[in-house]
């Protein structure tokens, strides 16, 4: 994708199995934004292949669009309405194309019930952002864009925003594709993890192959005649096993540490961004010959 005579994605290849859930990372600026939009069809993309559901978003009609679900980064219109007749009325909308969300059942599962007469405009940040949430899945959409939808939740509205996630997956069998900084969020909700860096996907797995991938080891902590040890490696259980054949009794307060999402998620964009700066070097050189 191209923006002026920058080229900003240069080379995004996934795709989205039936009833998944898939996080999109990458640092600022790295083109999740544009991605997303690109697949919604709210922005022409300069180049390349794209199928939602079957269609180009590019030429994608009012039934199709009934289909998909949309929760953007920033949405700050509807000020004026309030929140059951909002939803109300923008459920009548879906009506030919299926059955949407009940208006009542809407309000509770997004955790609105008490906000269900304010004005969009006299909601907090995190109320506001449940209601983007409850605008995006109206109609049942087989097919949900979230981009960074819990920017903004308190501990308790993101759990309840996770359950929510989880049943729509679930029991409806919604293909979800979502954004967040929240590398913990990613590793509860997602089946798969895509992380764009340098305009391209430069990993695209579960929490669990992209750590294996990385190798990253295990932290081992524990304390003998109390005093405190920490020891890295890449094979803990091994490392346990002679630690208890070699002390026994002695040992306590064991504790195992795998590489999180997080510890994982860095080093990959930090060994991309390390490979992307050696390869500019090289042409540097080349070019200075
Ligand atoms: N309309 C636009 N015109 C020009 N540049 C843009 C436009 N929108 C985004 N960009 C640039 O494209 C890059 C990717 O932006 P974005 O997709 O918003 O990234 P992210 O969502 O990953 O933070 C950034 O460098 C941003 O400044
Ligand atoms: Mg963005």
């Amino acid at each position: 994708m191209r923006y002026g005579t920058v080229d900003v994605l240069r080379g995004v290849t996934f795709h989205a199995n039936r009833g998944e859930v898939l996080a999109l990372l990458g640092p600022n600026g790295a083109g999740k934004t544009t991605t997303i939009e690109i697949l919604e069809g709210f922005r022409m993309r300069s180049a390349g292949e794209v199928s939602v559901l079957g269609t180009d978003p590019a030429a994608g009609d009012e039934a199709w669009r009934a289909r998909i679900g949309v929760v953007l980064q920033s949405w700050r219109d509807h000020s004026k309405w309030r929140v059951r007749e909002l939803l109300q009325h923008l459920g009548t909308y879906y009506e030919p194309y299926g059955k949407p969300w009940n208006v009542d059942q809407l309000v509770a599962a997004v955790g609105l019930t008490e906000h269900a007469h304010k004005k969009a405009s006299q909601l907090s940040g995190g109320q506001r952002r449940r209601l983007d949430v409850a605008i995006g899945i109206v109609g049942r959409p087989e097919l949900l864009f979230l981009d960074e939808p819990t920017a903004g939740f308190d501990p308790h509205a993101r759990r309840e925003f996770h359950d929510l996630v989880h049943r729509l997956s679930d029991l409806d069998d919604t293909t979800i594709l979502l954004t967040t900084h929240d590398l913990d969020e990613a590793e509860k909700l997602a089946d798969r993890i895509l992380v764009l860096a340098g305009g391209t996907i430069i990993a695209d797995g579960s929490a669990d192959a992209l750590s294996r991938r990385m190798a990253t080891e295990a932290e081992v902590r524990w304390s003998r005649d109390g005093d405190l040890f920490v020891h890295s490696t890449s094979d803990a259980t091994g490392f346990v096993r002679q630690l208890f054949a070699q002390y026994g009794q002695e040992i306590a307060d064991l504790e195992v540490r795998r590489a999180s999402l997080e510890d994982t998620y860095l080093a990959l964009v930090r060994d991309f961004e390390a490979g992307d700066q050696e390869a500019a070097a090289r042409s540097f050189e080349k070019r200075n010959r």
